[in-house]
């Protein structure tokens, strides 16, 4: 998507699309024509900006990026922005959003800043993943994803040295124990094993083999997106283990979890919409780990406030295609924040070479970042974009002081 501006300012973005969606996201508009990418094209997307989207904006000032987002809202006069489609809409107000930092001789990142009032924005924590199942890996195994979160790096260089270390040495382990070394989506493996427990261990056998202390220089992660293994009936279908969990089961096994091995941090723990689960997950492990919201959350200002208001969770994944605009999006980080909530923002399993999410994460203040491993150029480029901000910016890192749970703020 481009933007131009009256001044010869210019604002390029793309979005990305997730494998793993929630319900609840903003809706992402394919043309469904199954001759032509299998469904999945956008020309319909790209007509409603060539035409709709560029007809309303002409003329609205760029800078006010409220105004924009509130215009391009409106034009589509949908909840879940369905007619013009979110990815119509994100592009346009990412690009609106980057054109107006050309304009104002801004890096992206001071921009952002400037819109969610920021004074100090700070370098966030990367969690990055290492072993992939679920959706993202042919459901090889039952939990989506296992990540590596470097808790005893000093500065973002020393946190990807560290998350490339893990990988690497990942990759090693697999090759020794005879299993797979493909990627999965998001540049993680896919080593099809046969519980949680099992992909656990492997990761802590890859911190050692990476001659790293785990826990101390790199802690674990989890995403389980539990929407996707839950059936009508409430259950959950852990089918690699051949076995079906209640709620309070999936509680208990997280748990064990926590006990054993040095997690830090649990994503869609149960699913999206299981808010009683959520709430007795947040009492049973909220003080000792980071519960994130997801699917739950959507990046959605009202399911968000349904779980501050419940007790459910202390993070919030944030993905601005799950919430369709630039304003939005920071909203929503904004609310988790003065609510205490921990704040991840999010690339999606289907990414571009767009870097957005990078400057929101440093603008904001988000405090952390979660980034597929170093393994392809739509990351790599992520990476790279931190590292150019933490080289000319002289912003703080956040570092571990970002989580919650244990690790959290008291
Ligand atoms: P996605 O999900 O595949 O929808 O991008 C990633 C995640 O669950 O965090
Ligand atoms: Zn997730």
């Amino acid at each position: 998507m481009d933007a131009w501006l009256e001044s010869g300012a210019f604002g390029r973005a793309s979005v990305p699309s997730g494998a793993s969606t929630g319900a609840a996201e903003a809706h992402e508009l394919r043309d469904g024509d199954p001759d032509r990418y299998a469904g999945l094209g956008v020309l319909k997307a790209v007509a409603n900006v060539n035409h709709d989207i560029a007809q309303a904006l002409g003329g609205v000032d760029a800078l006010d990026q409220q105004r924009v987002d509130d215009l391009l809202v409106a034009l589509d006069g949908t909840p879940q922005l369905v007619r013009l489609g979110a990815n119509a809409i994100l592009g346009t107000s990412l690009a609106v959003c980057r054109a107006a930092a050309q304009a104002s001789q801004q890096q992206l990142y001071q921009r952002v800043a400037q819109l969610c009032g920021v004074a100090a924005p700070s370098l966030p924590l990367p969690m990055t993943n290492i072993l992939s199942g679920g959706l993202h890996a042919g459901r090889g195994m039952d939990v989506q994803d296992f990540l590596a979160v470097p808790v005893g790096a000093a500065t973002v260089a020393e946190a990807i040295h560290l998350l490339a270390r893990v990988r690497t040495a990942a990759s090693e382990v697999a090759c020794k124990r005879g299993l797979p070394t493909l990627l999965a989506d998001e540049g993680g493996l896919s080593p099809g094993l046969e519980s949680g427990r099992a992909a656990l261990q492997m990761m802590v056998e890859a911190i050692a083999h990476a001659g790293l202390k785990p826990g101390v220089d790199i802690a674990i992660a989890i995403d389980v997106a539990a929407s996707t293994l839950q059936g009508p009936d409430g259950a959950y279908r852990f089918a690699r283990e051949g076995l079906q969990r209640t709620g309070a089961e999936t509680i208990a096994m997280l748990a064990s979890w926590v006990d054993e091995f040095p997690v830090v941090s649990i994503e869609d723990g149960l699913g999206e919409e299981d808010w009683s689960g959520w709430a007795d997950l947040t009492c049973a492990l909220g003080d000792r780990v980071q519960l994130v919201g997801d699917d739950l959350f959507a990046t959605n200002a009202v399911r968000l406030q349904r779980g501050i208001a419940g007790g459910v969770a202390n993070g919030v994944l944030v993905k601005a295609n799950q919430n369709g605009t630039v304003s939005g999006t920071l909203a929503v980080i904004a609310q988790a924040k003065s609510a205490g909530y921990a704040t991840i923002v999010s690339a999606r399993s289907g990414e571009t070479e767009d870097t957005f999410m990078s400057d929101i994460a440093v603008g904001s203040a988000a405090g952390q970042i979660k980034i597929g491993s170093l393994r392809t150029s739509s990351t790599v480029a992520k990476y790279n974009q931190l590292l150019r901000i933490e080289e000319h910016s002289g912003a703080a890192y956040a570092g571990i002081r970002s989580m919650r749970g244990r690790h959290g703020p008291r």
